[in-house]
């Protein structure tokens, strides 16, 4: 088995060998990411959208992101799992990003966690990295902050919102996370904010040009069909796969085809002689 990924290690990939990075939120996402070869296992916040339901990523909790951070630590052997700490849980100040990002590591077996934003959190990023808590740092689109960015839409376009993007990457970087994702971003903007920074990048929607790629699991196998970006590739139609295998199962039943002989299990029906009803 390859050697077990790191934030040291990720760190060390920058300019290197694309580093590819997927969610995971239960133990057969998180083997089957592994077992295709992902360096990192993101536990995201956006749990609350492709696999409990919600509209947004802000409803989801910390209790249920340690539920779903044990199952994928579980389950990874050789990726480096992250949490994401969500809405709410870390905007109060360092002392509750420590209590979050806490929670993730000790009960959820995470070996790194990330938030979103920029210079904002700084105070909390460094009580983290103080605490030796290793974090990934996320700007750009930030979901968490859909109601001042007005809807899920690419960021950075103009001058000013362009060097906010740069200047909040670079002070993650220099305070020291081990890695940046830039979400939604013109790949141009990506491009540079990738030379500038010592931290590998890891784009969704921003380009080629970023150290390293995620994609949400469920957008990846045709498993969430709600919101299409168009940055997201669908490398499967596990949604439909799905639905017309579980068809087939329940027209078998109907039918009296399933179960058949095999799916169970003989006895000697002499013995049936023996009971009394
Ligand atoms: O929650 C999530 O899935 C994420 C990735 C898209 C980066 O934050
Ligand atoms: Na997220």
């Amino acid at each position: 088995m390859a050697q077990r990924q790191t934030a040291r290690s990720v760190s060390a990939r920058k300019g290197g060998d694309p580093l590819v990075m997927l969610t995971a939120y239960d133990f057969p996402t998180a083997r089957m990411a592994e077992d295709a070869g992902a360096d990192i296992l993101l536990v995201g916040d956006s749990l609350a959208m492709v696999v409990l339901g919600h509209p947004d990523t802000l409803s989801v909790t910390v209790d249920e992101m340690v539920h779903h951070c044990k199952a994928v630590s579980r389950a990874a052997q050789r990726a480096l799992v992250v949490g994401d700490l969500p809405f709410l849980s870390y905007e109060a100040g360092p002392a509750q990003a420590l209590a979050s990002a806490g929670r993730l590591v000790k009960e959820g077996g995470v070996r790194a966690v990330k938030l979103e934003g920029g210079r904002e959190v700084l105070p909390q990023v460094q009580a983290l990295l103080d605490a030796g808590i290793p974090v990934m740092g996320h700007v750009g689109l930030t979901p968490q902050r859909l109601a001042r960015l007005g809807g899920f839409r690419v960021q950075g376009r103009d001058s000013a919102t362009a060097q906010a993007i740069l200047d909040d990457a670079l002070a993650l970087s220099r305070a020291g996370c081990f890695a940046v994702v830039l979400e939604c971003v013109p790949a141009a903007l990506a491009r540079v904010v990738t030379a500038a920074l010592d931290a590998p990048t890891i784009g969704i929607g921003a380009g080629a040009q970023c150290d390293g790629q995620v994609l949400v699991l469920h957008d990846v196998l045709g498993l969430f069909e709600g919101l299409r970006p168009t940055f997201v590739k669908r490398y499967a139609e596990l949604g439909a796969a799905g639905r017309e295998a579980l068809a087939a199962y329940a027209a078998e039943v109907r039918q009296g085809v399933f179960p058949g002989p095999e799916h169970g299990f003989a006895m000697d029906e002499l013995l049936l002689d023996t009971l009394t009803v």
